[in-house]
């Protein structure tokens, strides 16, 4: 291959400080040993990417955002042996090193290779793939997706089916898993049961179908963007409530349309006031809630305790409990059975030369999922 062991110049997008963005010329290293290189196809733009753009997360920068990722492997690095070049591949958020205590672990999947909490920006050896006009630019979440070419390491790395359509898989690189598993693989939900998701994004759009998926009968969702319901009842919401026009507080209300409280939330935002309004919404002996969304750094969530012995779980769900090298192919070979229909997630699609406007039309509430083709 032409490119094999020479660095190559491409476009990345860079945030150069919070809320500062521009696609440039950027140079991508080869990879290093257990490292791989990939040609990028296609990226979703997902919650966790706002929290960097917005410097809600301790990241540091210039840094090229992006971890929804599909591409393709143009080179591997030393010692890699799950994937080859040509292989399609999904970038991962979460990797799977399978020697670490998180991925011995029967349950576990925080990998203790991860690069979430805390973040460092950098591969595995403590430096760099990417460089623009002579200056070092950091990774983000180890994968950096925003870009024509990244190098991640093997272990965030998974090989898909042939078959996977490129435009589109991205999303179960991050959001579907994120998702739909938190609903079916770490909930469980059971048929008839009532749900009730706080965030209608493409992360919570997910919840909803797993929740579907589960038989549930009645879908709670809460958003305060009145946009996004109709895409929420086209997946199987079956009221739709915003905060901000309540006269109570949000949990009252559905404890009153419940009347015995819901028997599974999902919080998928990342603000503590909706995981404490999703708390609030279980019910007390036998209601799961599910935290899903990232909260900024240090930001601490109080309950009150003496509700805590009534029998309801708070748990935290990354990636739906998935050990993700193990189950996200399956996940993609689920979509091409018809198992799982993602299509609806994707209201948009665009070009990666129209970054600005993807990223409007995310602000602006406009989408569920958008995602960048290359
Ligand atoms: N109350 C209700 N809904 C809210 C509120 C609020 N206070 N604040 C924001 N929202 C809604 C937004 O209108 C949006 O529809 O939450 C949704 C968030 O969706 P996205 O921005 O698309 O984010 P998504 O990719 O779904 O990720 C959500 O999950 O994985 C985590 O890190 C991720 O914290 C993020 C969360
Ligand atoms: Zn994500």
């Amino acid at each position: 291959m032409g490119t094999a062991g020479k660095t190559i110049t491409c476009q990345a997008a860079i945030a150069w400080e919070k809320n500062s963005i521009s696609i440039e010329e950027v140079q991508v290293e080869p990879p290093k040993a257990g490292e791989v290189r990939i040609k990028m196809v296609s990226s979703g733009i997902c919650g966790s990417d706002d929290h960097v753009l917005k410097g809600e997360l301790p990241m540091n920068f210039p840094l090229i955002p992006g971890h929804e990722g599909a591409g393709i492997v143009e080179t591997v690095g030393d010692g890699v042996s799950s994937v080859k070049p040509g292989d399609k591949v999904l970038t991962l958020i979460v990797p799977q090193c399978r020697e670490c205590d998180a991925c011995l672990h029967s349950k576990g999947n925080f990998c203790d290779k991860q690069d979430v909490l805390p973040c460092s920006g950098t591969m595995l050896d403590g430096t760099c793939r990417f460089s623009c006009k002579g200056q070092k630019v950091y990774h983000s979440f180890r994968t950096s997706t925003f870009t024509e070419y990244t190098v991640v390491p093997e272990i965030a790395v998974v090989k898909i089916d042939d078959a996977a359509p490129m435009d589109k898989v991205c999303l179960i690189g991050c959001g579907v898993p994120t998702g739909y598993g938190a609903a079916v693989n770490s909930a469980k939900v059971t048929p008839g049961s009532t749900c009730v998701v706080f965030g209608l994004g493409g992360v919570g759009s997910a919840v909803v179908l797993g929740c579907k998926a589960s038989g549930a009968s009645r879908i709670i969702g809460v958003d305060i963007n009145e946009k996004k319901f109709p895409w929420a009842r086209a997946l199987g919401v079956t009221d739709c409530l915003n905060p901000k026009k309540l006269k109570k507080p949000v949990h009252e209300v559905v404890m009153e349309m419940t009347g015995v409280g819901a028997d599974f939330a999902f919080e998928v935002i990342g603000h503590t006031e909706t995981m404490l309004a999703a708390w609030n919404s279980c019910n007390y002996s036998y209601g799961v809630c599910l935290i899903i969304g990232l909260a900024p750094l240090d930001s601490q969530l109080c309950l009150e305790a003496s509700k805590i012995v009534s029998g309801k779980t708070l748990k935290g769900v990354c990636l739906g409990d998935y050990k993700t090298r193990d189950c996200i192919p399956q996940l993609v070979t689920d979509y091409l059975q018809n198992k799982i229909n993602i299509d609806p997630l994707i209201t948009h699609q665009l070009p990666f030369d129209k970054l600005h406007k993807a990223l409007e039309l995310y602000h602006t509430g406009k989408t569920v999922r958008c995602v960048l083709l290359f």
